[in-house]
This record gives C-alpha cells, structure tokens and sequence, in this order.
C-alpha cells in the first residue's frame, strides 16, 4: 500500500509515520519537498507517485494568525486539499482529509456531542478554510467511496506546536499560570489520531461502509469530556507523578473573556465518536490514559536526549 502524507512534520504526521503499519510504503512530504501553495508542482508529484491513500494533514493551523494571513490559510486549507481531491480521484486513489471541531461554532443551545451531519458554522477563518474544504471533498466525491473526513480536536503529542508542550515550558519558568476553563471539549494524542487513521485506510469491507454517504464524515477524539484548564492541572499531577517536572507552579483559572485573542474558539466542541467506533469496532481510551502515554513518551525523550549530551 503506496500512503502519501502532507505535513509529514507536523505532529500527526510524525506520528503517523512512527506508527506505520507493515507491508505499508510511505510517501513523507514536508513544506520543502511538497508546498501546498504550488499547487501544480505538488499535482505533478502526486501524479508521479500514484498513491492508494493520501492523508492530508498538511494545514495551516495557526488559528489567530489565519484571522491576518486569510488569503494563505485559504489557499493551504481549501484550494490545496480540493485540488488533491480532485487528482486523487481521477488516479482512482482514496482520500483522508484530517478535519477539526472548528468547523463548529459551539453555540448550539442543548450541549450535547456534535453529531458528524450537524450544519457546519465556523467562527473564525481558520475554521472557515477547513469547512470549505470538507464542503468541496463531499463534492468531488458524492458519487464514490474514496473519501473520508475525519474531523478531530485538541491534538496533543510529544512534539511539535501543542498545550501539554506549552504547558510544561510555562510551568518551568513561571509560578503562576493563568488558563482558561469555560471552553468545553476533548484533547485527543496524536498517537490515538494516526492509530484511528491507519484502522480506517486498513478497514476490511472499507468499500461497503464508506458506500455509504452519511459515512462520509467521522469524529475522533479520545474519550471524556474537560476545559483546558482541569488538562493543565492534569499535566502537572502527571508530570510530577512520573517525575517529568518538580514544579510547584500555581494553576489559576480563568474565563475566555479574561484572556485576550484575536480569534473566537467554540465554547463547546465535543464531538460524537459512536459511528467511528462502531464502524472501526474499537472503543478508544480516556484522554487522562492517553495524555499520560504522551507526558511518558516526552520524559523519555528527554532523558535519551541528556544521555547523548553527556555522553558527548
Ligand atoms: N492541532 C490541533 O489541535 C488540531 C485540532 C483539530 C484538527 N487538526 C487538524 O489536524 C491536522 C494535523 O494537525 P497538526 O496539529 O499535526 O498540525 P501541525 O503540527 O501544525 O502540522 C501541519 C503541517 O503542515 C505543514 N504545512 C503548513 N503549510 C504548508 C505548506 N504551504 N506546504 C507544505 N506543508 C505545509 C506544516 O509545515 P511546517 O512545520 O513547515 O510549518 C506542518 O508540518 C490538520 O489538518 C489540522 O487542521 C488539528
């Protein structure tokens, strides 16, 4: 199986490529080999390559710079992913586009988890270019099975731009950090994430659920819902508690309306998984077990890290 991936540097790219299954080739493209603002270049390359699957999780995911910068977030999270759509389809590959919670607004009046046809109503233009995306992949493809969004939230991992690496830098320079606890929502690890992906590209009888069109879209994410400020406050208890951090930081909380942004999140973003876990028939974990995995993986990183430093 011939598996190209955008944003091969990015977190859940590399964690799609340390979880790679056997018998799988992988195509990793990064920003220097792959631009998703050459357009044509990368089409040229995907021609070449003619993958079974590719898993798009190139994005311009800088959420508040997106808000100034509309007219690049647009071209790498809309007009790139449709264009590769478009090619995917002709070759007679399959699509995996990597979606977000953002597509949503979080004002729905009964908090209940958004299910995966629930109308789409981003706020900001990040959101925006990421529906825009699922809206012309749902286009290309209405009349075949060869593509699958999976929409998902809160990635953390052990490397790359995300909360629990924030987190743990603030925690060591600061005794006090200030995190907001009125946003509602799920972290997911990007080792959960690449495990659902790779279960969905391996899918026996992927042909027959995917026929479907309701199953055009899936929600991942781990299980439990939280705010980001009890996630901080489990970040510290868990990096003490493996001996990751000695920190004594204080953990303040505060609203969304305390803490300045350029950008509004959704106040609520908890997806439904149940037709994911159904389909794949596999139950997912608790985003404490999982967020724990990801502090232990950083700690052992660290450590290797310091053991080559003073070995050399
Ligand atoms: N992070 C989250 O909390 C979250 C939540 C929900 C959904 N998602 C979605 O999940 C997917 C993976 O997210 P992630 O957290 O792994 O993102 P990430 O760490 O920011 O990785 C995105 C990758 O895309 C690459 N990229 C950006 N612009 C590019 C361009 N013009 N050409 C080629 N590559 C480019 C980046 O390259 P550089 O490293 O060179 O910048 C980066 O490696 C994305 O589709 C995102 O929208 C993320």
């Amino acid at each position: 199986m011939k598996v190209l991936i955008t944003g091969s540097q990015g977190q859940l790219g590399r964690a799609l490529i340390k979880f790679k299954p056997k018998y799988t080739q992988i195509y990793a493209m990064n920003r220097s080999n792959f631009d998703m603002l050459d357009i044509p270049s990368c089409l040229k390359i995907i021609k070449s390559i003619n993958p079974d699957w590719i898993i798009n999780c190139g994005a311009y995911t800088n959420v508040d710079l997106a808000e100034s910068d509309a007219d690049t977030a647009m071209r790498v999270n809309f007009h790139a992913p449709k264009a590769f759509a478009e090619e995917i389809k002709r070759l007679g590959g399959k699509f995996l586009q990597i979606s977000t919670d953002y597509v949503f607004d979080g004002k729905k009046e009964i908090k209940t988890p958004y299910q995966t046809n629930e109308k789409r109503s981003p706020l900001g233009i990040y959101g925006l270019s990421k529906s825009y995306a699922e809206e012309a992949i749902e286009e290309i493809f209405q009349d075949s099975h060869q593509a699958v969004i999976l929409r998902t939230s809160w990635l953390v991992g052990p490397v790359g731009k995300n909360f629990v690496l924030t987190i743990l830098n603030l925690m060591l320079k600061n005794k006090e950090i200030k995190v907001v606890n009125d946003q509602i929502g799920s972290p997911t690890s990007t080792f959960s994430l690449a495990n659902i992906c790779w279960k969905i590209i391996y899918l026996k009888q992927y042909k027959f659920i995917f026929n479907q069109k309701s199953n055009r879209i899936l929600h991942w994410q781990d299980n439990g819902e939280t705010n980001w400020y009890e996630i901080a406050l489990t970040i510290s208890n868990l990096s003490k508690e493996i001996g990751l951090l000695k920190s004594n930081t204080k953990i303040i909380p505060i609203t969304t309306s305390e803490f300045p942004s350029i950008v509004k999140r959704p106040s609520y973003s908890v997806l439904d998984t149940k037709l994911t876990k159904s389909l794949l028939k596999y139950e997912g974990r608790y985003w404490k077990i999982t967020l724990k995995e990801v502090l232990e993986k950083i700690q052992m990183d660290r450590k290797s890290l310091y053991s080559i430093k003073s070995r050399s």
